[in-house]
């Protein structure tokens, strides 16, 4: 009787829904906030995971699916499409399922992890590879759904935000105020956008008495805002973040300059630094995407911009399953042994 509810019935006052809307959810959102000590320890703050690959689908996407599948089923939509990266393909499978709709996703060929892959498969999405990056198929599901009957589900949706930006409430509520820093990986920045919406609201009319400085972090080769200007052939390990063109760009600058904050870039090596951290000093396992946050934390600790005492929250978007080719890269074979105590004690180190 004390299961969360999903984000729409636990934020419903402050999401644009009617008592007749028909909600559709996987009782997504509710997600852990959890103390890392390992980077606690390296700055001096006090570090929180948002692990939000515990979400149904294992990524933040649910929390704007939600409001995205539920508005359309309002509306009366049959179908939904979407271009994606990955994550948000593997959500709109998920949620058009709940809603007995149709979905229609755009992926670029050969840059989507397997896990995100199956899920959409698995959900039975109609799926297209696309010749051409995420921001190719971005156009191209616009193109679909201004002349077609189906509904955009992409972050350009308003209603995607407005789900979205429950992670943010969750935090204030958990703390009992919005953190100093606010660290997040940034792709098509529809992500920051929602939090700094969910903060200023919160910070507006009564649970949180600030709102935090807004760190934003992208892959150096698909790095637009860094370099402010388009990146035609974007390029990183962090397929989920591989875009050369965000939809929200302008929100983006606005949530980094109205928090006083900053967007910056970390290297697929510091990336995957990051990763490896995570997994194996703070028993976390997410998406390489999910690391960038922690990689730019890393990086602005190790310059020195992270003065000690302060409250520090880092969003970890994906679930690490959904792309453990770089989980098993690189780490040694497992090796075999016979059904024998002896020798496996002995492999083990025990003996
Ligand atoms: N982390 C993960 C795991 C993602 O899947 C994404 C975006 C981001 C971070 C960046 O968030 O786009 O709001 O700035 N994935 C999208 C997708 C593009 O298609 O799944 P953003």
């Amino acid at each position: 009787t004390h299961q969360w509810r999903g984000i729409i019935e636990e934020y419903r006052d402050r999401l644009p829904v009617t008592d007749s809307t028909p909600i559709v959810s996987l009782r997504e959102g509710g997600t852990p906030l959890v103390p890392a000590q390992v980077l606690s320890e390296r700055t001096g703050c006090a570090v929180h995971l948002k692990v939000e690959g515990a979400n149904p689908t294992g990524s933040f996407k649910d929390r704007g699916m939600t409001m995205a599948i539920t508005r359309a089923k309002e509306e009366g939509a049959k179908a939904v499409i979407c271009a994606s990266t990955g994550n948000t393909s593997a959500s709109a499978a998920a949620y058009a399922v709940r809603a007995g709709m149709v979905s229609a996703v755009l992926v670029p060929e050969g840059k989507i992890a397997l896990g995100k892959m199956g899920q959409a498969l698995v959900h039975g999405a109609k799926i297209l590879q696309v010749a051409g990056n995420f921001d190719d198929c971005l156009d191209l599901a616009r193109a679909l759904s201004d002349n077609y009957p189906v509904a955009l589900v992409n972050s350009v949706n308003p209603v995607r935000i407005e789900g979205q930006k429950t992670a943010a409430f969750e935090i204030v509520d958990m703390l009992g105020d919005a953190p100093d820093i606010h660290v997040l990986p940034v792709g098509n920045a529809g992500n920051i956008t929602a939090y700094w919406k969910g903060y200023r609201e919160y910070a507006a009319d009564g649970p949180a008495t600030r709102t935090p400085r807004m760190w934003g972090y992208q892959a150096s080769g698909s790095a637009p805002i860094v370099r402010g200007e388009v990146v035609k052939d974007p390029s990183t390990v962090a397929t989920a973040i591989r875009i050369g063109n965000p939809a929200s760009w302008s929100y983006a600058l606005a949530a980094r300059d109205e928090s006083g904050g900053h967007i910056d870039e970390v290297t697929d090596r510091e990336i995957l630094r990051a990763y490896r951290l995570l997994a194996a000093q703070e028993g976390v396992f997410v998406e390489p995407a999910s690391a960038a946050s922690v990689a730019g934390l890393l990086k602005a600790a190790e310059q020195g911009k992270v003065d000690p005492g302060q409250t520090i929250v880092c969003t970890v978007t994906g679930n690490g399953l959904k792309d453990p080719d770089w989980a098993v890269a690189g780490a040694p074979q497992p090796v075999t042994v016979p059904v024998d105590s002896a020798v496996a004690a002995e492999r083990l180190g025990l003996a």
